[in-house]
């Protein structure tokens, strides 16, 4: 994970937010070509939920919504984690986050002064070590905690025992977690000058309610029937106690929402579906199916609207964990809008002249988490024999599935310092660049700008050498200045990543090529 991190920020894909000023915990910024990558992902997804099927109409929704929204949906009451706090440093953490541990617990009596008494006040304090001679060390930590709350006269170790497999004192410094609370998960904001309960609003947790909450407006216009579905991509925020491996867990991040409306009865069927098309899907961003673990969620796991869920897990450096979950809502959230809003929200069954609430099944996917599971599924790093000096050399390279990759291809003139190579290689990219993200670089050795290639995970290289301006001056089809003009005969070399084979091709032949070949 190390390695893929720094080479996110090497190439830049992915920044800390705000970084100059130290960062801030759970917020990340994507750099160029993390953007491209992103978007790469969001357009496919968005592609292949609205362009190819009839059955999608697309949504964007505000981030703000009235508050009644939160409360109706069950987010204000219910949307939380439990959490436990350090007693020496406050951090917070989410108690099932916390690994279990085996070692020996100090109980001491912390002595301190009343004033006016010549007697002394006696608070227990507590601490873990994993070690038995680490007296010294609990005892250290024991005054800390002591003078928390006020200076100690005494401290006194009254007994110690072995506990196993305890979750009950902080990992980092053996200090006790005070008691168990919900924490809330919701941003909260105000709309407007005032600060007040009225205007209180918060961050919209999931991209899910807008979909709900417009179902009626949506469905008068869109001119569906059921099974229909709406689709919408969007930033969510959570205070997430404990943003951390990477940007898999972040406090803002983006999702990739469908809510699909099906005829009451229908939903178990939906489920198994929408899960068997977004196996599928994984696969064709390059998630290979054997990467990726369904979890059938059990009832006592499972969020409280749910009638099923299934997590669709992949295999990270850091463990099995969930990239989208594909929940049956029922009829839950329409019903509780309907509810709290006092409009009707059901829909007419033109054939069977019934009114209704539809279910939905709702497969929903994060773009962070997806953008992280295609960068360690790309990394790779291989011994090879340098293209230029044939020396073996450790190669890094991002093996993206093509349609994914940032930038499709790279135009190297062999050498920056003739101009008839640069005039052609410029001539290569105002051919390509309409159609696809590419780059040009002239700096460095033509090995040296290959492995560039390889890091940044870009798919094809385009190199216009001598052998180019030969063939243009034999089929001379050229324009002037090195214009491309169909039917000519010139050839480049084209390099491939992954193999690092290269063949020749003509230019002519360039689009179509890279056009099937990014899908
Ligand atoms: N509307 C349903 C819903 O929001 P969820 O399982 O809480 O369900 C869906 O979230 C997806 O959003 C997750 O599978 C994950 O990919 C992404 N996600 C959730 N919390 C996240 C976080 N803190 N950081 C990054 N992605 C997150």
């Amino acid at each position: 994970m190390e390695k893929i991190v720094a080479l996110c920020k090497r190439r830049g894909f992915i920044f800390q937010s705000s970084e100059i000023y130290g960062g801030l915990n759970g917020a990340w910024d994507y750099g160029p070509l993390g953007t491209e990558l992103k978007r790469n992902l969001k357009d496919y997804w968005w592609k292949c939920m609205t362009q190819l099927r009839d059955d999608v109409v697309g949504y964007d929704g505000s981030i703000l919504m009235n508050a009644a929204v939160w409360k109706a949906s069950g987010h204000v009451d219910t949307f939380s984690d439990p959490m436990v706090e350090c007693t020496l440093t406050n951090q917070r953490f989410r108690p099932d986050q916390v690994s279990p541990q085996s070692g020996f617990v100090y109980y001491f009596t912390a002595g301190k002064d009343i004033e006016g008494s010549d007697k002394l006040k006696e608070i227990a304090i507590k601490v873990f070590v994993p070690n038995e001679d680490n007296e010294a060390k609990a005892r250290k930590t024991a005054r800390q905690i002591a003078d928390k709350e006020k200076e100690i006269v005494s401290l006194v170790l009254v007994h110690k025992e072995a506990l196993t497999n305890t979750v009950a004192f902080n990992p980092e410094n053996g200090a006790p977690f005070g008691e168990s609370k919900k924490f809330s998960l919701m941003f909260k904001t105000y709309v407007g000058a005032v600060e007040s309960e009225e205007s209180k609003t918060y961050l919209r947790p999931e991209t899910a309610q807008a979909m709900f909450v417009a179902f009626k407006n949506v469905l008068e216009v869109a001119r569906k029937k059921l099974p229909f579905g709406i689709a919408q991509i969007g930033k969510a925020f959570r205070n997430e106690i404990n943003p951390r491996n990477f940007t898999f867990r972040s406090r803002e991040f983006e999702q990739m929402e469908l809510e699909f409306f099906v005829k009451p009865g229908t939903g178990p069927e939906w489920l198994e579906k929408w899960k068997d098309a977004r196996l599928a899907w994984y696969q064709e961003i390059g998630i290979p199916r054997a990467k990726i673990h369904v979890l059938t969620v059990p009832e006592k796991d499972r969020a409280f609207y749910s009638q099923g869920t299934y997590d669709l897990e992949y295999e990270f450096p850091f463990g099995v964990q969930e990239l989208e979950g594909i929940a049956h809502r029922g009829n839950y959230d329409l019903a509780q809008h309907a509810q709290a809003s006092g409009k009707p929200l059901d829909y007419f069954d033109e054939e069977t002249k019934q009114k209704y609430l539809p279910e939905v099944v709702e497969p929903s996917a994060g773009v962070d988490r997806t953008v992280l599971a295609l960068l360690c599924e790309a990394f790779a790093e291989e011994t090879v024999k340098d293209e230029e000096s044939g020396k073996e050399e450790t190669r890094t390279v991002l093996r993206f599935a093509p349609r994914m990759a940032p930038i499709k291809a790279g135009i190297f003139p062999l050498l920056k310092n003739k101009p008839e190579l640069v005039a052609k290689a410029r001539a290569v990219q105002d051919l390509l660049r309409p159609l696809l993200k590419i780059s040009y670089d002239e700096a460095g050795s033509i090995g040296k700008r290959y492995r560039r290639l390889d890091e940044e995970g870009t798919p094809f290289g385009i190199t216009i050498d001598f052998e180019t301006l030969e063939g243009a001056k034999e089929g001379s089809t050229s324009g002037p200045g090195g214009r491309i003009e169909a039917g000519q005969v010139d050839t480049v070399t084209l390099r491939h990543r992954d193999s690092m084979k290269q063949e020749r091709i003509a230019i002519a032949d360039l689009p179509a090529y890279l056009l099937a070949a990014v899908g």
